[in-house]
Formats: C-alpha cells, sequence, structure tokens
C-alpha cells in the first residue's frame, strides 16, 4: 500500500494567488551541520538550529573574541560581520550562516599588522575596561567601508548600537576619525583633538559632556540602527 505524503501547508497569502511556495528545507529540530568560513578559516559546527551564531562561535567553536552582554541585542558586544555586514551574533541564528564568510575582532589584524582600526584605538585610548572592545571594533570597520563618517553626529548614530559602559565614545570617535582622515589623506588628521583622559572633545553630538552613557541614550536613537544589528537591521537606510 502507498502511504500518502500530506502535502506542506502553504501560507495563506501564496496559498491565495495559487502558488506554490518554494520553501528551503527544513532544518531540525535535532543539530544539523553548518560550515561558515571563520576569520578566513573553513570550519563546521554542529548545532541545533535555534542556537546563535554567537554561542555557536564562543561555546562550539572556541572563538571568543565576539563578547556576550545582553544576549539580547541591546548592547553589541556580539558584533561580527557576515559576508562584510555587520550583525549582532546573539541575534543571528548559526544555521542562517551556511555558507557565509563570518569575520570576528580576530580576523581583522593581518597576521602580526593589527588592522588601522586597532592600531587607531589603542592611540586614541579609545577603550578601558574593553569588553565592548570586539564589537566596537567589528561595527567601525564596517562603519568605515559603509560610509556612515562624514561627523561626528553621523559616526554616533552609527556607532549607537555598541554600547561602552565606561563611555570612551569621543575616544572611539576620534579613533574613527583618525582612520578616515588617513584614509582619505585629509591632512587635518584629528589626532590628539582627544586629550589624555579623552575628556577634552566637546564638539560632538550634544557638546561637552554629551557623551555620558545616559546622554548617549538620549541623544541618539534608542533603536541601534541599521547593520549595528542582525536581524533587525534588514534594508538600509
Ligand atoms: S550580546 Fe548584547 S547585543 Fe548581543
Ligand atoms: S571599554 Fe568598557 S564597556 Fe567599553
Amino acid at each position: 500500500m502507498t502511504r500518502q505524503t500530506s502535502r506542506p501547508r502553504l501560507p495563506a497569502q501564496a496559498r491565495r494567488e495559487g502558488r506554490e511556495e518554494t520553501r528551503p528545507p527544513e532544518l531540525g529540530p535535532g543539530e544539523v551541520d553548518v560550515a561558515l568560513t571563520v576569520d578566513g578559516t573553513a570550519r563546521t559546527v554542529r548545532v541545533e538550529p535555534r542556537v546563535s551564531l554567537l554561542d555557536a562561535l564562543r561555546e562550539r567553536m572556541g572563538v571568543t573574541g565576539p563578547k556576550k552582554g545582553c544576549d539580547q541585542g541591546a548592547c553589541g558586544a556580539c558584533t561580527v560581520m557576515v559576508d562584510g555586514r555587520r550583525v549582532l551574533g546573539c541575534l543571528t541564528l548559526a544555521v542562517t550562516c551556511e555558507g557565509r564568510e563570518v569575520t570576528t575582532v580576530a580576523g581583522l589584524a593581518d597576521g602580526d599588522r593589527l588592522h588601522p582600526v586597532q592600531e587607531a584605538f589603542i592611540a586614541n585610548d579609545a577603550f578601558q575596561c574593553g569588553y565592548c572592545t570586539p564589537g566596537q571594533l567589528v561595527s567601525a570597520v564596517a562603519l568605515l567601508e559603509e560610509g556612515h563618517t562624514g561627523d561626528d553626529a553621523e559616526i554616533a548614530e552609527w556607532m549607537s548600537g555598541n554600547i561602552c559602559r565606561c563611555a570612551a565614545y569621543p575616544n572611539i570617535r576620534a579613533a574613527i576619525r583618525q582612520v578616515r582622515d588617513r584614509r582619505d589623506g585629509n591632512a587635518a588628521d584629528t589626532v590628539g583633538t582627544v586629550g589624555a583622559a579623552g575628556t577634552t572633545e566637546a564638539s560632538g553630538p550634544g557638546g561637552a559632556g554629551s557623551d555620558t552613557p545616559a546622554a548617549h541614550a538620549r541623544g541618539f536613537p534608542a533603536d541601534p540602527g541599521p547593520d549595528s544589528v542582525g536581524p533587525r537591521t534588514e534594508g538600509d537606510r
């Protein structure tokens, strides 16, 4: 006796339009192999489809550069690039990265040679505790590629998905400006605009004192903005 296979239910819209919907193969609920490239190395990781990219990297692959700050898309500490686009590792499912190239903070340097953004962070004292720094660095590299570096307000807005609880924001912006200006051959390099304590910059959005975490949250959208986050960054603006 032939066993009748039940036809998969089509979503309402496709049903209404009388067309079949092409569905990706269903995965799970058990573990599946996900092949991806991490910092230039081809890797395969076996995870349940519910596992985030952040957990796959940190817990399954031993890639601990991306940090788990909030695990709910609010802090940016887990920022990595997938095919060159910054996403939040905690809100990105590992299975969606099949065949993709993932770049973490560990993949920014060229061997022993630091990425210019990493050098600029050091030169500008752009971190204190460093927990947010891997995400800040990845985000800054992507930001420079995206071209959202016109002025401090633009840099701040497009970095606003990366929270630094030490409020190193003026220094982070100075580091980004430095790389931007050197890349663009701008003679007015911004090195030195931040004092030793990193508190002399008064011309950012909101002026002096605008870079406390509270002011940062006040001055810029609660939504971290496109590209700083994973699933909720669909579409540019
Ligand atoms: S861990 Fe905070 S946004 Fe991902
Ligand atoms: S350097 Fe401390 S939270 Fe960013």
